[in-house]
């Protein structure tokens, strides 16, 4: 794995950071001397990517948490001030998707994707400013292309999304005079993800998502950590309220066109 950032000695917590892209995004930033902690719920992911990202020379922790559930983000980031002190890099990235027509799901189906994905990054957000490190921190949301491209079997996403970004741009407003910049990274379909195994779930349906995107090709969760390094590192310490799609061209190639070729007809 390439690593052309240093972060030495720097702390990071990524939120939902154990799979996919944000265990990709841990990774780099181990990889380029930082020290990584994640949580999410499943208290064995949290021990495996513990595990892997100390491997990699990181002085990690982990924390089995859910994000709609503010108190234990707040009992976790405390515990975490305590195990390794004020975070540089905070990483929030905990969601949830399956795919589904707005007049197939129920109301809390729709609901536990905002709660985990606008809710809970709201949580996470509030819950960390007091243990950031002030000025300099760097703070970046999860964000996906449903943010601001319309996708059938995607309204629950899309509206959640669409408020992570919002929450980018209105906290980036709110915390820039204390020297905390925030950004949300919106990644194009990358391959090998829960993301992808839900919303392209036959090889097919891959490759016609692959060739969709104008690079032709899924991106790679080490391609979205190198974004994250990038805005999190001083070469863009002038950056914060934007949302960087990182997707190959997805979303100005129209990902709503592509999406509609892998939803299934409605009935
Ligand atoms: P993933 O591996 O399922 O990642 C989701 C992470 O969030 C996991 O670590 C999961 O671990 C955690 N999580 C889920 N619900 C949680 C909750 N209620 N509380 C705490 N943690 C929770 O999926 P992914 O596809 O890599 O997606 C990662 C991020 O990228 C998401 O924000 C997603 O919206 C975004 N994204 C993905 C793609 C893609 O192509 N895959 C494209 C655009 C955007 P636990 O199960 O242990 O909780
Ligand atoms: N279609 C329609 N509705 C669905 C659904 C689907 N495929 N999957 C779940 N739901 C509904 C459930 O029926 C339930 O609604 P109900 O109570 O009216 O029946 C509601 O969503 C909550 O489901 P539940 O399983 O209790 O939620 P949970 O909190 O345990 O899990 C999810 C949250 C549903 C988002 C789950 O898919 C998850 O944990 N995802 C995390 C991993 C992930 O999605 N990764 C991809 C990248 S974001």
């Amino acid at each position: 794995m390439s690593a052309s950032f240093d972060f030495s000695a720097r702390r990071v917590f990524v939120f939902g950071g154990t799979s996919g892209i944000n265990l990709g995004i841990a990774r780099c930033f181990a990889s380029a001397g930082a020290n990584v902690s994640v949580a999410s719920r499943s208290q064995e992911k949290v021990d495996a990517a513990v595990a892997e990202l100390r491997n990699l020379g990181s002085k990690s922790f982990g924390y089995a948490l859910d994000v709609r559930d503010v108190d234990a983000v707040r009992d976790a980031l405390a515990q975490h001030a305590k195990d390794a002190g004020d975070i540089d890099i905070l990483i929030s990235g905990a969601a949830g998707n399956f795919p589904a027509f707005a007049n197939d799901m129920s109301a809390n189906g729709f609901k536990a994707v905002v709660d985990i994905d606008l809710l809970g990054s709201f949580h996470v957000l509030q819950s960390a400013y007091e243990h950031l490190k002030k000025p300099g921190a760097s703070i970046i949301n999860i964000s996906a292309p449903q943010a601001f491209v319309a996708m059938p079997m995607q309204s629950h996403v899309c509206a959640a999304k669409a408020g992570v970004d919002m929450l980018t741009r209105t906290l980036a407003l709110e915390w820039g005079p204390a020297g905390v910049r925030i950004n949300s990274i919106a990644p194009g379909p990358i391959e090998g993800t829960e993301g992808m195994r839900r919303l392209a779930p036959n090889k097919k349906i891959a490759e016609q998502c692959a060739r969709s995107v104008p690079l032709q090709r899924l991106g790679t969760t080490e391609e979205i950590g190198q974004a994250a390094m990038f805005l999190s590192s001083d070469a863009a310490q002038y950056v914060s309220g934007v949302v960087l799609p990182v997707d190959g061209g997805w979303s100005v190639a129209g990902a709503g066109a592509a999406a509609l070729a892998m939803a299934q007809p409605h009935k």
